[in-house]
């Protein structure tokens, strides 16, 4: 049966399948059906292999180009702070609505004067009085949402004003392309922006939340004149550049992991990403060859261009509410939920030497006990272990039912819902399928070599020859690595041994550990000129602070999370 219509019909069947208790032995009796491969010269023979065990190899990697992966963790990062920070060239746009009631805080320029045009709002008035101009005071208006506000909201870091690419979407939209020589141009993004969100009814554009009309949907809660620090130095400079303020973000600390701030409330049906290869193929030359951090959206072709504002227009026009109902933010959460964990233990428990071959074999027992508590739903009590000693191609013929349950159960019934999804869920379906499938693959490969090893007491074989377990160790710890470096999740980037109560965990951050562009900021594909950017002499004079930490230099190309104090004396 093809797989497809295999789904469908479980799926269908499911509930009555379910009551008897059932439902794993059939779908492992029909996925496992192995029905002979008919253009094969060998009929019955072990290369026979069936077009099911054809669907389930375990030696079949992504391709370096999928970016399913990618969008999976874009995705689950959305309106997070420290994924953000760490990848800060953003790749998606997202369509949302911020509730009526909620504050936005703006700092003014020295005077009691409400803008008169698009400005820069704040969630959190930590961040907005940083921009309150004024030596010992300054103005600060606060404001409330009368009515749900239209937004879009941009990831990464796309409120700082770099180069290299974290406003290389928002320029899209604003000027057509990417446009890196103005990346300090904020006045014009911000009307351009706004200029062109108007005909949609968009009220604002967000990272900070750019807000295009300070009498449109929010009303004033106050306008206070506050006091601040004293000053030695000039606006924007001001005293309250510590690690305790929002500059530089330190409040989206609060916001640090997910779900994010959840006073912006995002609808997925609505996605646009930026790695989404059908969207803007023109991206995957421009990408290969490069880190994540290097990724960015400079280089997209025209007809990508094209493509991407006409799905946003598309986008921001459609009536509500559309898609599947398919909750998926939440689903992608139980997916990094259910594996973050144990994928951690389990590569800790390999990152070991030891030379007594006791001491090895029982901590291979213990990885192959973490493997096996993960994968238990998937465990099928029909298993059928072969009684040789070597894995090749058997692997792939009896774990091909557990790794097929493995990688459908997040989503053989949401499949059902397809006809009702919008493209962009569409996208997000393919995201998990590509997601779940490796982490599958990989840990099913490493599960099912610890049981032809004998290291697994629910499925006991009988050995026959020698057992290297430093080898099966060695492999397993480069099966674990290579699958979390391809899953990249932020949630395993944190400082070890955790921060004491005078620390918090701190990644490099725009503008204060941002290096002076002549370094090799850019990538080498742009040659552009960019010693004479504003954000030189901005940049040099912001690291000069002496109450921020400076991170090494060459800690901007990958950031690597340190404890900071957040007490004076700063510092690490
Ligand atoms: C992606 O990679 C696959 C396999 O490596 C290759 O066949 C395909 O042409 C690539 N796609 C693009 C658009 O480069
Ligand atoms: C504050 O901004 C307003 C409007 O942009 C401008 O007219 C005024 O000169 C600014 N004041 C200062 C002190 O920079
Ligand atoms: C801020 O005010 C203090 C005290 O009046 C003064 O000494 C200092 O020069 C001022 N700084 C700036 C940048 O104006
Ligand atoms: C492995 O252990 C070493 C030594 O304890 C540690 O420095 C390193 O970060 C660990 N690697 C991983 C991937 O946890
Ligand atoms: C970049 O600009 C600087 C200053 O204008 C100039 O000295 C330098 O030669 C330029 N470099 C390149 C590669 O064009």
């Amino acid at each position: 049966m093809h797989y497809q219509s295999l789904v469908t019909a479980l799926s269908l069947g499911s509930a009555a399948l379910a009551l008897h208790g059932q439902f794993p032995i059939n779908i492992a009796e029909e996925i496992g059906a192995r029905p002979l491969d008919i253009t094969n010269s060998n009929p019955g023979h072990l290369n026979s292999i069936s077009s099911n065990s054809e669907q389930w190899r375990f030696d079949e990697c992504p391709p370096e180009n999928a970016t399913g992966n990618l969008i999976f963790d874009t995705v689950h990062s959305l309106l997070q702070h420290w994924p953000n920070t760490r990848y800060r060239n953003g790749h998606n746009i997202v369509p949302g609505v911020i509730p009526i009631g909620t504050l936005l805080y703006h700092g003014t320029n020295g005077s009691r004067i409400i803008p008169s045009g698009p400005e820069w709002t704040a969630m959190n008035p930590e961040h907005s009085i940083y921009f309150s101009r004024g030596n010992g005071s300054g103005w600060h208006l606060t404001l409330a949402a009368t009515r749900p506000l239209k937004v879009l909201y941009f990831d990464g870091s796309s409120a700082a004003k770099l180069s290299e690419g974290t406003m290389d979407v928002q320029d899209i939209i604003a000027w057509g392309e990417p446009r890196p020589e103005r990346s300090f141009d904020e006045g014009d993004r911000i009307n351009a922006l706004c200029a062109w969100g108007k005909e949609f009814g968009i009220d604002g554009f967000v990272s900070e939340v750019m807000l295009c009309d300070f009498t449109a949907g929010v009303e004033v809660v106050s306008f206070v004149h506050i006091a601040l620090p004293r000053d030695d130095r000039s606006f924007p400079l001001s005293t309250s550049v510590d690690p305790n303020t929002c500059q530089s973000s330190t409040c989206g600390l609060w916001h640090n992991r997910y779900p994010g701030d959840s006073r912006i409330v995002l609808d997925l049906t609505g996605l646009i990403s930026l790695y989404d290869t059908a969207l803007a193929p023109s991206l995957i030359s421009a990408r290969a060859g490069f880190g994540r951090l290097d990724h960015r959206v400079f280089g997209i072709s025209s007809d990508d261009i094209s493509r991407v504002m006409r799905k946003l227009i598309k986008v921001v026009t459609r009536p509500h509410p559309v898609g599947s109902g398919i909750d998926w933010k939440t689903l992608l959460h139980v997916i990094v939920d259910r594996y973050a964990d144990r994928l951690e233990l389990t590569r800790y428990l390999l990152n070991v030497t030891l030379s007594d071959p006791q001491e090895l074999l029982e901590r291979a027992k213990l990885v192959q006990f973490q493997l096996r508590v993960m994968l238990t739903p998937y465990l099928l009590h029909s298993t059928a272990i072969p009684n040789t000693g070597t894995l090749g191609i058997y692997l792939s013929q009896w774990a091909s039912p557990i790794f097929s349950l493995c990688v459908t159960t997040h989503t053989s019934q949401i499949t059902n819902l397809k006809p009702l999804m919008t493209s962009s869920e569409l996208l997000l379906l393919k995201a998990v399928e590509d997601t779940t499938r490796e982490i599958c693959r990989i840990t099913i490969k490493m599960w099912a070599v610890g049981v032809m090893s004998g290291f697994d007491t629910l499925f006991p074989i009988e050995l026959n020859g020698e057992l290297d377990v430093t080898q099966i160790m060695n492999d397993w710890r480069q099966d674990i690595g290579k699958l979390m470096s391809w899953l990249d999740w932020s949630v395993w980037i944190k400082c070890r041994p955790a921060c004491g109560p005078e620390e918090m965990c701190y990644l490099s951050t725009w503008p204060i550990n941002a290096p002076r562009p002549e370094r090799p900021l850019l990538s080498p594909r742009n040659s552009q000129n960019l010693t004479n950017f504003p954000e030189t002499q901005y940049v040099a004079d912001r690291v000069t602070q002496p109450k921020y930490p400076t991170m090494p230099a060459e800690d901007w190309g990958l950031p690597q999370p340190r404890c900071i104090r957040r007490l004076q004396p700063y510092g690490f």
